[in-house]
């Protein structure tokens, strides 16, 4: 397997006015092509920051990324926007989903900025929905389904254009357990099958423990990793 992302010495500080609010002080972390991991720590040790680097969504104040065989850090913003239209699915705890729009349409989001045309958009999208469960539902505003049901959508939008790469913050943070089960065997079934590489933000150890890889974080520093036996 050879490695998807590669981060060295990565900093990251916020600015806050004149203040510098320095959060990740130096991370080198290897994801390997493939892998299901869970990236664990406590409530503010930089684990949404470096996951929103990881997917150039902001820009590191020191270090490189190499993610999916770039090199981000050193990318255009025009290059960065297509590099994660097209090689990044993120999946957040709040869903994100667009209001007035229906399952189906949500989906077709990712499709519609990589400009597939209509009909074939629709039939892909169909797909993905069907794949998570969720055909039934084609025509439902977010507000009509569930929490779980949401972020089946969500899942399913991130996924419809096949990214190498699945970014998840906390995606079951909102779920009660029965669901989350669900939402992670969704996960991993994906990861199985179609060998998309996986970096899953979670406070849970039951979601932790099924993953192939947990890299814990502390106050901005990678603090252990542990080989999980997981669900795999
Ligand atoms: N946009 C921002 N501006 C200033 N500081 C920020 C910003 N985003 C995060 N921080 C700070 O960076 C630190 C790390 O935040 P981050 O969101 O990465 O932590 P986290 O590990 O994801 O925490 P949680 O588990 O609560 O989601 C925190 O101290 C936070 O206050
Ligand atoms: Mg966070």
């Amino acid at each position: 397997m050879p490695e998807l992302i590669i981060t060295e010495g990565l900093k990251h500080s916020f600015n806050l006015g004149k203040i510098e609010v320095p959060v990740l002080f130096g991370i080198d972390m290897t994801v390997l092509d493939g892998q299901f991991i869970a990236l664990c720590g406590t409530s503010g040790s930089g684990k949404s920051t470096l996951l929103n680097l990881i997917g150039g969504l902001i820009r590191p104040t020191g270090g490189k990324i190499m993610c999916c065989g770039s090199e981000i850090t050193e990318m255009s913003e025009d290059q960065l926007s297509l590099f994660r239209r097209e090689q990044i699915g993120f999946i957040f705890q709040s869903y994100n989903l667009l209001p007035d729009l229906t399952a189906l349409e949500n989906v077709e989001i990712p499709l519609i900025f990589a400009e597939v045309a209509a009909a074939r958009r629709r039939d892909m999208a169909r797909r993905v929905l069907e794949m998570v469960g969720l055909s039934g539902r084609a025509d439902h505003k977010p507000n009509e389904l569930s929490g779980g049901q949401q972020q089946r959508v969500s899942i399913a939008r991130a996924l419809v254009n096949s990214p190498r790469l699945v970014l998840a913050d906390e995606p079951t943070g909102n779920l009660d357990s029965r669901t989350e089960q669900e939402i992670m065997d969704l996960m991993q079934e994906m990861n199985r099958e179609k060998g998309q590489t996986f970096v899953v933000v979670t406070h849970d150890h039951a979601v932790a423990g099924r993953a192939d890889r947990v890299i814990y974080l502390r106050d901005g520093l990678i603090d252990g990793e542990e080989e999980s036996s997981g669900g795999l």
